[in-house]
């Protein structure tokens, strides 16, 4: 089938980039992203590209580029879904915060919601793409909603996980290092992995576009994200190992990462991984493993994230005992709010559960973060449900200006490393702090020499 229309329902973290890449790379496709978030929908169609709601760097020119020609961000749910030949869904799927599997299942109330939706709408067949990161045979629900509720149409229900990383998403996106799509042994379902196949030979080598059954792809995505955190959680295990016998985690990272079987990449020690993935999918396959009675299998991944939460601690412990065991009404600057550079997402950033455990100890925090404002930083701390809002507002406050948020503080925290850190004028922040000035650094980012010339006490993860 020749694909000329497509619609996808989420205009999110994923949605939203991806679809303004198929745009740009399919100009004889119209593509509709859509949404019930209003608000959201209305910054995507911001005349100023600058007020999207997603930050990437070269997002906004791709926005630019298609959007009002083959690039459309509506509200208008139903109409997008009758117009499309292929429906991406691209909603959030987080972790249940309620009944069984509370704290570990994905929740898919938004996935079912879309499915029942796509059924009562469709007239014509349709094919419909999973794009959200789902538990392993979500698609035999969908499936059974469709062909249960529908109006008697054909659906084909295929996988089509997404791997960008956000911070980097539009390189991602472009240039993927595969694209995979899973789908029914069928004649059918292979009919329909080529249309989707063809979408995406647009601009991807088709040797990079790998098709396996729906199941292997759905469940792929899990690994692959379960492996990539693992890593992190590796390397910040021997992370405090090193701060115990003089190694330090960098030079070890670099050793092992030569090894062409081991590689360099996401070996960097950390204060823990934070994003709305790597640990949303573990406790998912967690989940998924005990369901079907593994439970050796679900303790080693669920130790990923223990790893992960300890790594976290101790940075706020490491921090308390430092100050000389009290930080009660000290004030602490915050270089970074966002779970990594080049990205305004915070969720389940580091930052926010380093925060929490400094507010515990009556702390003042003084947020910089080039790209998240007060609002989201208050918004964060009260979904812990740790305080209410007024005591956090007490506790918290955010500068756009960084030599602000860092004057007359006790310490400094960093915990994004955004690029832009390394470039400030640290003498000045120095001669504006109280003395000792520390330095916690929890990306590894600054220049250690410079900094501790200028005078600073300045600690590393894992040296
Ligand atoms: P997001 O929260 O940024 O976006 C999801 C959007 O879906 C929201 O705007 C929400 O309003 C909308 N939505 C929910 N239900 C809807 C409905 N019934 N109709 C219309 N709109 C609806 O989430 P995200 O970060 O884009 O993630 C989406 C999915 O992609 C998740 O399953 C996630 O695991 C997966 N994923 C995310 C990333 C990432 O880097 N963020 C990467 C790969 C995969
Ligand atoms: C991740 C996966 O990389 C991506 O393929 C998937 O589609 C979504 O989940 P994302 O969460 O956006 O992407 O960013 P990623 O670069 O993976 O970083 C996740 C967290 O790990 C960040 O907090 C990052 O700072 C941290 N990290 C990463 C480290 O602490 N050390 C590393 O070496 C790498």
């Amino acid at each position: 089938m020749k694909i000329t229309n497509i619609c996808c329902i989420g205009a999110g973290y994923v949605g939203g980039p991806t679809m303004a890449v198929i745009a740009q790379k399919c100009p004889h496709i119209k593509v509709t992203v859509v949404d019930l978030n209003e608000e959201r929908i209305a910054r995507w169609n911001d005349e100023n590209v600058d007020n999207i709601p997603v930050y990437e760097p070269g997002l906004g020119e791709i926005v630019a580029h298609s959007r009002g020609k083959n690039l459309f961000f509506s509200t208008q749910v139903d109409k997008a879904i009758e117009e499309a030949q292929i429906i991406f869904i691209s909603v959030n799927t987080p972790t249940k915060t309620y009944g069984s599997g509370k704290g570990m299942a994905a929740d898919l109330k938004y996935i079912e919601l879309c499915a029942r939706q796509i059924a009562r709408v469709s007239k014509t067949d349709k094919i419909v793409v999973e794009k959200s990161t789902l538990p392993v045979r979500t698609a035999e629900a969908i499936k059974s909603i469709l062909d249960n509720t529908g109006n008697g149409v054909q659906f084909q229900i295929l996988s089509n996980p997404e791997f960008l990383a956000e911070g980097t998403a539009v390189e991602d996106l472009l240039s993927p290092d595969r694209v995979l799509i899973g789908g029914d042994t069928t004649e059918e379902g292979q009919r329909a992995i080529q249309s989707l196949v063809e979408v995406y030979a647009n601009w991807v080598p088709k040797e990079r576009i790998l098709t396996t059954n729906v199941w292997s792809s759905e469940l792929s995505k899990l690994t692959a994200n379960a492996f990539l955190a693992q890593r992190v959680s590796s390397i910040n295990a021997m992370s405090e190992l090193c701060e115990k016998t003089g190694a330090n985690v960098n030079e070890v990272a670099r050793a092992i990462g030569m090894d062409s079987r081991i590689g360099p990449k996401f070996l960097k020690a950390s204060v823990g991984f934070g994003g709305s993935c790597f640990q949303k999918d573990i406790l998912n396959l967690v989940y998924i493993s005990k369901s079907f009675g593994l439970n050796e299998v679900a303790d080693y991944w669920e130790q990923v994230i223990i790893m992960n939460d300890h790594q976290k601690r101790r940075f706020s412990k490491n921090i308390v005992s430092t100050l000389y065991n009290t930080i009660a009404d000290k004030k602490i600057a915050f270089l970074g709010w966002a779970f990594k550079k080049d990205t305004n997402d915070t969720r389940e950033s580091a930052a926010i559960y380093v925060a929490d455990d400094l507010i515990n100890e009556q702390a003042k925090i003084a947020v910089y973060d080039p790209k998240v404002d007060y609002k989201q930083v208050i918004s964060d701390l009260n979904y812990l449900e740790t305080r209410t809002d007024e005591q956090n507002r007490k506790h918290v406050t955010s500068f756009k200006d960084v030599y602000e948020a860092c004057a007359n503080s006790h310490a400094i925290a960093v915990l994004t490393e955004w690029d832009e850190f390394k470039t400030y004028d640290w003498q000045k922040i120095y001669d504006s702090m109280q003395k000792p000035a520390f330095v916690f650094d929890g990306r590894n980012l600054l220049d250690a020499n410079k900094i501790k010339e200028i005078g600073f006490i300045y600690q590393e993860i894992g040296s």
